[in-house]
This record gives structure tokens, C-alpha cells and sequence, in this order.
């Protein structure tokens, strides 16, 4: 078996710095998640990568040795500390660089100091690099050549370290991203704390909100698998509307479905919110182990759209127990009645017994139907077995 497929047997779970610090992420905050994952038993359920974004390294440019230095005021114990300390609490630690001269932030990046850049990370600890592709360019084989060099320089780093490519979806990274070495790709654009996608003043940007992510996570899902994930981008549950990407926040039908979406379609589960201040809602959509177990499941197969009428979806992943999770969406602005079929759900005529995860409840027995109500842009994840 390849490396990363160990490495990515089942989609990483953890946080990433970026959707609530940005360019503010230093080492105390840092050091608190690391620990509130695991004082809060998030570690346990699996939230095992702490990963620090972009804006952790001096602007201004390399060391006398073409070195990357990290800010010496925001990490003053500098990254192999903080990389040991991550490890102290059995946790992984992340780093984040892009493949081109500058960062997506205009930090210095690796382009052409990949060994350099991959030998020093090896020295802080880092087990998991994500590799951004802003200012790089836009054709797919220079792409390729990019991570192909960062993926070789991981590979010959002597330590084992999980490569995330991050380049949005534009140049179909599910083709190629395993030949490069990668074991998650994103495959869209940054989304932001927001159902819809947003606008800047201009109108000359968006990021996505999630009503979008449900026909990029359908049309890839194919693709995604163990040791290679399409990776739908950090969550924002959590965040509403204070993390430091743009977005006035969903509700909490709309976070849930958030969560129900990445859950079935296998994306890696990396938090992006202040973990040390969630209310009650967030802390149980992030820590059900039972819709977790979905995500997580070893056949490790990503949920594909079974049937779609207009905004009312039912989407259908396998399990390694034999039975089926099962997701209705509805992204309209009005409630419905919404009918899942046994064709839907690929048991046949036989009596299926049908739990709701989220609730944590039978719906019932059925056999050839099931209609259940599900109000404005909400999720219903069932457990169906035969
Ligand atoms: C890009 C990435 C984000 C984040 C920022 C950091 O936009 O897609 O996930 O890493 O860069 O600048």
C-alpha cells in the first residue's frame, strides 16, 4: 500500500488556523486549541491535526540561509517547539506553504526552496502540509509540476508528512492529485461563513457559500477515496459570522446541513472555529460519534446524489456494516415533504429499519418508501439498514 494511504485510510479530521485567526494566528492560541481538543475529548472522536495556515513566517523575506522564519512575535518559541508540544498531547502537527514565490497572503512561499522548505518543516515536526497555489500559474501543468516537486520533496524529507493540495477545483486536482502525492485536494474555491455565495464591493471575487458546495462535492465524488479525499474546505460551523473570513454566519438548520454535506461526501473534517467558545449547538455537530462514524466509515466510500428534484436531494453512501447512510436535503426556502425511495437507498423491497443520527432516534420501518418533512435549507442524515 502507498504511503498515504496510511497517512489518509479515512478523511483527516482536526483545525486549521485560517477561517477564525487569519493573519492574527500566533502560538498561544495555538497551544489553547491544541489543548481544548483534548481536555474537551474532541481528540478522541477522531480531531487529531492542528494545523497552522498562511501569515506564520516573517514577510519581509528568507533568513541569511534561505530559510523560512517564523514570526517571532506571534510564535517567539519558534515551530519546533510548538510542533512538540502538539505532540506532547498525542496530537499532529500542520504547516501551510504554496507553490509559488509568495503565499496567498504575500508570505514567502516554496516555489524553487521545495527541499529547503520540506527539510526544514521535517525539523519543526510537521506531519501534515498544506500547499496553496496563489500566484502561480493558471495552466494545469504547471500546476502539476508544482505539487509534483513539493510531493518529491516530502516523500525524500525523511519524515512522513501528509500533503494537502489546495488550488480550488481549477485544474481538476481528483485527476492527478495522488500521482503527485497527495492525499486530499480541495475542490472548490474558499467558501465563507454564508448559505449564499458572497460578493465583494466590486462584484469582482466571491467565495462560495455552502448552497454551492453540493454540486462540486456531486460531481467529484467518484473520485474521492481512501488515501485521496476531495476535500470541500475547513468547516465554519461554529464561526458565525466572527471568524475572520467573510460571511454573516448560517443558522443552525443551515450549519447542520453544513456538517451533513461533508459528513456523506467523505470531505475531511477540519475544523475552523474558536473551539474554546462554541455554544452547545456547534459542540454537537461537531462531536456526534455517530454521524462522525459516516465520515469515517473504512469502506470509505463519498456519498453520491441518489435523486435530485429541483432543491429537494437525497444523497446515499455504503458502509462497511452493510448498511446505508442516507442524507435528504431540502435548499429550498420553503419546507417540504420529500420521499425517499428504496431504488434511493439501493435496498430494495425489503423492510428497512431507518435512524436519524442528528436526533439520535428510529424513524421506523419501512419498505418501498419513506416521506419525511424537511424545513428551509435543512438536513436529515438516516442510518438504513436492511
Ligand atoms: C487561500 C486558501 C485558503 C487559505 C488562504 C490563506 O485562499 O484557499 O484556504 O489558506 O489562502 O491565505
Amino acid at each position: 500500500m502507498p504511503s498515504n494511504q496510511l497517512l489518509a485510510a479515512t478523511p483527516p479530521m482536526g483545525w486549521n488556523s485560517w477561517n477564525m485567526f487569519g493573519s492574527k494566528v500566533n502560538e498561544d492560541a495555538v497551544r489553547a486549541i491544541a489543548d481544548t481538543l483534548v481536555s474537551s475529548g474532541m481528540k478522541e472522536l477522531g480531531y487529531n491535526y492542528v494545523v497552522i495556515d498562511d501569515c506564520w513566517s516573517v514577510k519581509a523575506g528568507r533568513d541569511g540561509n534561505d530559510d523560512l522564519v517564523p514570526d517571532p512575535e506571534r510564535f517567539p518559541s519558534g515551530m519546533r517547539a510548538l510542533g512538540d508540544y502538539v505532540h506532547s498531547l498525542g496530537l499532529k502537527f500542520g504547516m501551510y506553504s504554496d507553490a509559488a514565490e509568495r503565499t496567498c497572503a504575500g508570505y514567502p512561499a516554496s516555489y524553487g526552496h521545495e527541499e529547503q522548505d520540506a527539510a526544514l518543516f521535517a525539523s519543526y515536526g510537521v506531519d501534515f502540509l498544506k500547499y496553496d497555489y496563489c500566484n502561480a500559474p493558471e495552466d494545469q501543468a504547471s500546476a502539476i509540476d508544482r505539487y509534483t516537486r513539493m510531493g518529491k520533496a516530502l516523500k525524500g524529507c525523511g519524515r512522513e508528512i501528509l500533503f494537502s493540495l489546495c488550488e480550488w477545483g481549477n485544474r481538476s486536482p481528483h485527476l492527478w492529485g495522488p500521482q503527485v502525492g497527495g492525499s486530499m485536494w480541495r475542490v472548490s474555491g474558499d467558501i465563507f461563513d454564508s448559505w449564499v455565495n458572497v460578493w465583494n464591493a466590486q462584484g469582482s471575487w466571491y467565495g462560495l457559500g455552502i448552497d454551492t458546495s453540493f454540486g462540486i462535492a456531486s460531481t467529484v465524488a467518484e473520485y474521492g477515496g481512501p488515501g485521496g479525499w476531495n476535500d470541500l474546505d475547513m468547516l465554519i460551523v461554529g464561526l458565525k459570522g466572527k471568524g475572520h473570513i467573510a460571511g454573516v454566519g448560517l443558522s443552525n438548520i443551515e450549519y447542520a446541513t453544513h456538517m451533513t454535506l461533508w459528513v456523506i461526501a467523505c470531505s475531511p473534517l477540519m475544523i475552523g472555529c474558536d473551539i474554546r467558545n462554541m455554544d452547545e449547538h456547534a459542540t454537537k455537530l461537531l462531536t456526534n460519534p455517530e454521524v462522525l462514524a459516516i465520515n469515517q466509515d473504512p469502506l470509505g466510500i463519498p456519498g453520491r446524489r441518489a435523486r435530485k428534484r429541483g432543491p429537494h436531494e437525497v444523497w446515499r453512501k455504503p458502509l462497511s456494516d452493510g448498511s446505508i447512510a442516507v442524507a435528504i436535503f431540502n435548499r429550498d426556502s420553503t419546507g417540504a415533504d420529500i420521499t425517499v425511495k428504496s431504488s434511493d437507498i439501493g435496498l430494495l423491497d425489503t423492510p428497512k429499519v431507518a435512524q436519524d443520527l442528528w436526533l439520535r432516534k428510529e424513524v421506523g420501518e419501512f419498505t418501498d418508501k419513506l416521506i419525511l418533512r424537511v424545513q428551509p435549507h435543512e438536513s436529515i442524515l438516516l442510518k438504513v439498514r436492511g
